[in-house]
């Protein structure tokens, strides 16, 4: 079976993807504050990378580990409620993109399994 990073639309689709689900999480004004200083850019290209390598496409991923990124964040109050929100974001992104209910929940597994690593446990 191809990788769900073909079945999602190769690269094109999946930058287009993470730039709008982006877009979302930098206007939650619950999530905005935890990006504060940092470049948005570089981190739209990161996670694009990561998302890229975390379905199965080619690994050009160059970032720090998730545990790692995220500690400081976990320290300033990052949590459960914040990656639930997160990843309701990308949900919804992939719904107004006519993705099916079955490529979703794919990708929500593997998004969802990065929680503890994102969380710090
Ligand atoms: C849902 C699962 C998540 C994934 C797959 C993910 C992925 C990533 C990746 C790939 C990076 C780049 C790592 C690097 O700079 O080397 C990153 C950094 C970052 N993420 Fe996430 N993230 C997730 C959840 C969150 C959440 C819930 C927040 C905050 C609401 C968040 C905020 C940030 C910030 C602020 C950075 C920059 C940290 C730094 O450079 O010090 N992330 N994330």
């Amino acid at each position: 079976m191809p990788s769900l990073y073909e079945r999602l639309g190769g690269e094109a689709a999946i930058e287009a993807a993470v730039a709008r689900f982006y877009d979302k999480v930098m206007d939650d004004p619950k999530l905005a504050p935890y990006f504060d200083g940092y470049d948005i850019v570089a981190l739209l290209r990161k996670q694009i990378a990561f998302m890229t390598m975390a379905f199965g496409g080619p690994n050009n991923y160059t970032g720090r580990d998730l545990r790692t990124a995220h500690a400081g964040l976990v320290k300033r109050g990052l949590g459960d409620a914040e990656f639930d929100a997160v990843a309701g974001h990308l949900k919804a992104t992939l719904e107004e993109l006519g993705v099916s209910e079955a490529l979703i929940t794919e990708v929500l597994t593997i998004v969802g399994g990065t929680r503890n690593d994102v969380l710090s446990r």
